[in-house]
């Protein structure tokens, strides 16, 4: 089938190679003409595991095209995806005009029957905005075809991406029309062969599904946060605790996983975003607004173990940092945990000497040159001279240490775990200070 993607970011990259990949002929459209030229090139602008051959061998067969010009884009598909970004608004609820413009552009260019299909993260209701702003730009133009609007959420993870998309837990799609029905089946009927995995539903639940799910997710860590925090008070173990409930098929051992507050482009904007939605019709949530409360408190977690270790007096001393991504296998940091960490240790007078296998570019990005941050390119080289060691981030090659290393380049062996990597009585053992989550001390 032909299809057009509009919006070069996380979803549409990774959604338009998966959909190449299994024969459709896919353009994407953007309005970056750097990123345009980049991919042109074979330059992938985010960093995912799988990606970067993904589009190379189906930009170099042809099925995946890149392209800055609109009307081309809404020439070649029949099926056009949005898939550009609803970054949050000074309130808290998505902002809306990249979507709706890209509705316009349909509209603008279209010359035959469309079927405009939602992958953004857009507030229940958008749908019926996106054919409101299409239906006004075709009385424009005087000119009417036939189209449908659909919502079809994105479930993908960061780091997980092109197999999340491959191997998809389900498919939902909201439509209210038959032939849309049939050319989604189509659509997706190569990822759909083992078991039925799509799941038809109006336009509203489509869109309340992809929130809900979201908000489920981040419910489970903060719940895990307010028992760790409660554990550790209490004289109890989190990592037993977790154990124990996770082997209860009804809780399950996924994201269980307690920590230093979950980030990435996605929980923290969804939930302020269904508080917002919520708020619209006046109804008061208020479990979400205390799983968003409880994150950003567990977010200074790490700070506050550190700041009471040295009883207050960070002034000039140097706390080397492993992992600066808000998870593993990305090179993400937006709300990251370590950037609340980091912030609040400048604030502090602490230096920062800090590495991460994939986003120390994106840390220089976002602070530029500063001299309380030091980037090292190895995981020992931040450990020379400083006071402690925090970890925020648990990636692989953090979890096997050489921790004679690390006991002969810090100043004394102190290490805040964010991420419950190590087993706290072989740490005390082994005579670390050990300051893990919700495990005692
Ligand atoms: C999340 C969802 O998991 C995806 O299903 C969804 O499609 C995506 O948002 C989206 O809306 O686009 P992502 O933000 O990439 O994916 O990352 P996650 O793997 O969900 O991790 C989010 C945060 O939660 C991370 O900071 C992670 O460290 C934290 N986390 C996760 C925990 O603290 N504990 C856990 O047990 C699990």
């Amino acid at each position: 089938m032909r299809v057009t993607v509009f919006g070069i970011g996380y979803v549409g990259l990774v959604q338009a190679a998966v959909l190449a990949a299994v024969g459709h002929d896919v353009m994407c459209v953007d309005v970056d003409s750097a990123k345009v030229d980049g991919l042109k090139k074979g330059n992938i602008p985010i960093y995912e595991p799988g990606l970067t051959p993904l589009v190379q061998e189906n930009y170099d067969a042809g099925r995946l095209r890149f392209t800055t010009d609109a009307a081309e884009g809404v020439q070649h598909g029949e099926l056009q995806f949005i898939a550009v970004g609803t970054p949050p608004d000074e309130d808290g609820s998505a902002d809306l005009k990249y979507v709706l413009a890209v509705a316009k552009t349909i509209a603008t260019h279209m010359q035959s029957k469309k079927i405009v299909i939602n992958k953004s993260t857009v507030p229940v209701g958008t749908a019926d905005r996106v054919k409101a702003a299409i239906q006004g730009v075709l009385d424009e133009r005087g000119i009417q075809f036939e189209f449908s609007v659909a919502s079809n959420p994105e479930f993908l993870k960061e780091g997980a991406a092109v197999n999340d998309c491959m191997r998809p837990d389900r498919i939902v799609i909201g439509t209210d029309s038959d032939w849309v029905k049939e050319a989604m089946q189509e659509l997706y009927a190569p990822f759909n062969r083992n078991h039925e995995k799509i799941i038809f539903m109006d336009i509203r639940s489509a869109e309340l599904t992809k929130y809900a799910a979201n908000c489920m997710l981040a419910t489970k860590i903060s719940f895990m946060n307010e028992m760790s925090n409660l554990a550790e008070r209490l004289g109890a173990d989190i990592e037993m605790v977790r154990k124990g409930i996770g082997s209860d098929a009804r809780i399950g051992y996924h994201f269980i996983y307690p920590g230093c507050g979950y980030g990435g482009s996605c929980f923290p904007k969804d939930v302020q975003a269904l508080i917002r939605t919520a708020s619209t019709v006046e109804y008061p949530a208020e479990l979400l607004q205390a799983v968003e409360n409880v994150n950003e408190r567990q977010k200074q977690k790490l700070f506050d173990f550190i700041h009471r270790h040295f009883a207050g007096d960070l002034a000039g001393k140097t706390i080397a940092l492993w992992g600066l991504s808000f998870k593993p296998n990305t090179d993400d940091m937006r709300a990251a945990s370590s950037r609340v960490l980091m912030e609040a240790l400048w604030a502090a007078g602490a230096r920062v000497h800090a590495y991460d296998p994939e986003a120390m570019q994106e840390a220089q990005r976002i602070y530029g040159l500063r001299d309380d941050l030091q980037l090292a390119g190895t995981r020992e080289a931040v450990l020379k001279g400083a006071d402690a060691l925090v970890i925020c981030t648990e990636w692989q090659q953090f979890k096997a240490p050489d921790w004679s290393v690390i006991k002969a380049s810090l100043k004394q062996p102190v290490i805040f775990d964010g991420r419950n990597l190590f087993d706290p009585v072989r740490m005390k053992r082994d005579g670390f200070a050990y300051y893990a989550i919700g495990r005692g001390e």
